[in-house]
């Protein structure tokens, strides 16, 4: 008999408790705890009935290649690892009005104009207004299956009893239900349940099921965590409000690479690619001026050239302000001690503000000399050379650190017309990289210690080369 009594679990962190509560015991959260009646309560363990037996396989053996959906989308297609694996699901999560449910509508809109089965479930709008987006996108013609549908019993009937679609996007797991729960749709067990139903469907069927997942202020993909752990591969949708650029980042995916990123503007007429995002986030027009440098980044496989602004400025007495967007803000304080440390910078009475211009979010390491760079530049009032890229690890005792990939960084900083390169000296085996050396029309600057910016950045603005 399934048992039906209530229990009340915390939307944050998924914790049950047999009676309500003002505040999560397990994660400290206030007004979480929502009252929610499970579908079946586990058994009480497995007593003596027998299980089937289950055959045990060597590791070596057959195994076919992944199969997978190209939709013609490079920037989506890069991020999920090639294209997206048939029966696999994938959440897309991101906030409220970055731009899923139209990312999405123009993949499923790109699939089925390669002629396959696409079909859009939304819970949030109606067929009216997905159609007048469509139009819009410029992807009205194409043929893919719409529907307004909330209920997870009348989706999967009706998903059975037609031909299986290819791609089944669901937008968005919130607004979706189960009727065998007694609770509100966005609770976890509505959202666990939901998504289980579904990616089973997915399984069987041999679909790609797209989820999309809103995100609370917390940055949390709203209630449940446990989402994250259900699919095969965690897509987050992210971009700066004021900015017309967005990321799509995967942060996990069993069928291909973390890190790696898909840029998009949003336009007029939908997302667009950027298949060149350096492009986007340097400003050539701007001339030399104090405060920035120009970091030689990877983001997954590629290259990507942003640059880093820096604002030293003196600050009201007591604790001075270190403001960071688009880093880490150990990390800038970790670069600020070794800056005052070993390269005698005194920063203790100035407010910091750090900028990865465009929006970008950085995670590199190899960010460390770029960000010293700008800081030591808008410090001593002296600008970077113009045509100069920067990257390296800095490490606690001032020595820069060699980085992985250096003849990419060079490299695509030589296509976008650099010609000088501030970075770590070559690791010892690092004489011996061809690649490394084979960048040819970009002079490189090494240097040992972050002290020695301070020599480079000439007064005049003139290449310190
Ligand atoms: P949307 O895809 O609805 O966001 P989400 O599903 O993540 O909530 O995107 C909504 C925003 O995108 C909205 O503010 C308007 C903007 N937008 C454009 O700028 N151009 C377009 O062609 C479309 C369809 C949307
Ligand atoms: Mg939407």
């Amino acid at each position: 008999m399934a048992r039906t009594d209530p229990r009340f679990v915390c939307q944050s962190c998924g914790a049950t408790r047999p009676r309500w509560a003002g505040k999560c015991d397990a994660c400290g959260t206030w007004n979480s705890i929502v009252e929610e009646i499970p579908r079946e309560a586990a058994p009480k363990g497995l007593g003596k009935g027998k299980g089937r037996e289950i055959a045990f396989v060597n590791l070596a053996g057959e195994h076919g290649e992944v199969a997978r959906h190209v939709s013609g989308i490079a920037e989506l297609d890069r991020v999920v690892g090639g294209g997206l694996v048939t029966g696999s699901s994938v959440l897309l999560a991101g906030d409220p009005g970055i731009g899923k449910s139209t990312l999405l509508l123009q993949a499923a809109g790109a699939l089925a104009a390669n002629g396959l089965r696409a079909a859009y479930i939304s819970g949030e709008e109606g067929i009216e207004q997905i159609r007048l987006r469509a139009a819009r996108l410029g992807i009205g013609d194409a043929p893919v299956l719409f529907a307004a549908a909330t209920s997870v019993r009348d989706i999967l009937t009706s998903l059975e009893s037609a031909e299986a679609p290819d791609i089944i996007v669901i937008d968005s797991i919130q607004t979706m239900y189960l009727d065998t729960l007694d609770s509100a749709p966005g609770t976890v067990s509505q959202v666990r349940g939901a998504a289980q139903e579904l990616i089973r469907h997915a399984k069987r069927s041999g679909s790609v099921l797209l989820l999309v997942g809103h995100v609370t202020k917390e940055g949390q993909i709203a209630g449940p965590r446990v989402l994250e752990h259900m699919v095969d591969a965690v897509l987050y949708f992210e971009g700066e409000r004021g900015h017309q650029f967005r990321i799509v980042r995967a942060v996990k995916n069993r069928f291909g690479p973390t890190d790696e990123i898909g840029v998009f503007e949003m336009t007029g007429a939908g997302l667009a690619e950027v298949p060149n995002p350096s492009t986007l986030f340097l400003n050539p027009e701007r001339g030399p001026v104090s405060g920035a440098a120009v970091f030689a980044g990877i983001e997954g496989t590629r290259p990507v050239l942003v640059e880093i602004q820096a604002l030293v400025a003196p600050g009201p007495p007591g604790s001075p302000r270190r403001t960071v967007v688009g880093w880490d803000s150990g990390r800038l304080a970790m670069v600020l001690a070794v800056l005052e440390a070993r390269a005698g910078l005194s920063l203790g009475a100035s407010d910091v503000f750090l900028n990865v211009a465009g929006g970008l979010r950085i995670g590199e390491p190899a960010a460390d000399l770029a960000v010293a760079a700008a800081i030591v530049s808008s410090y001593s009032n002296r600008p970077v050379p113009e045509g100069t890229v920067v990257f390296g690890e800095i490490g606690l005792s001032g020595e820069v650190r060699p980085v992985a990939q250096s003849a990419a960084r060079l490299k695509e900083a030589a296509k976008l017309g650099f010609n000088h390169a501030i970075v770590p000296p070559r690791s010892p085996n690092g004489g011996k990289n061809a690649a490394e050396a084979g960048v040819g029309d970009i002079s490189r600057q090494e240097i040992k210690r972050v002290g020695e910016l301070l020599d480079l950045l000439s007064p005049a603005g003139e290449s310190g080369a």
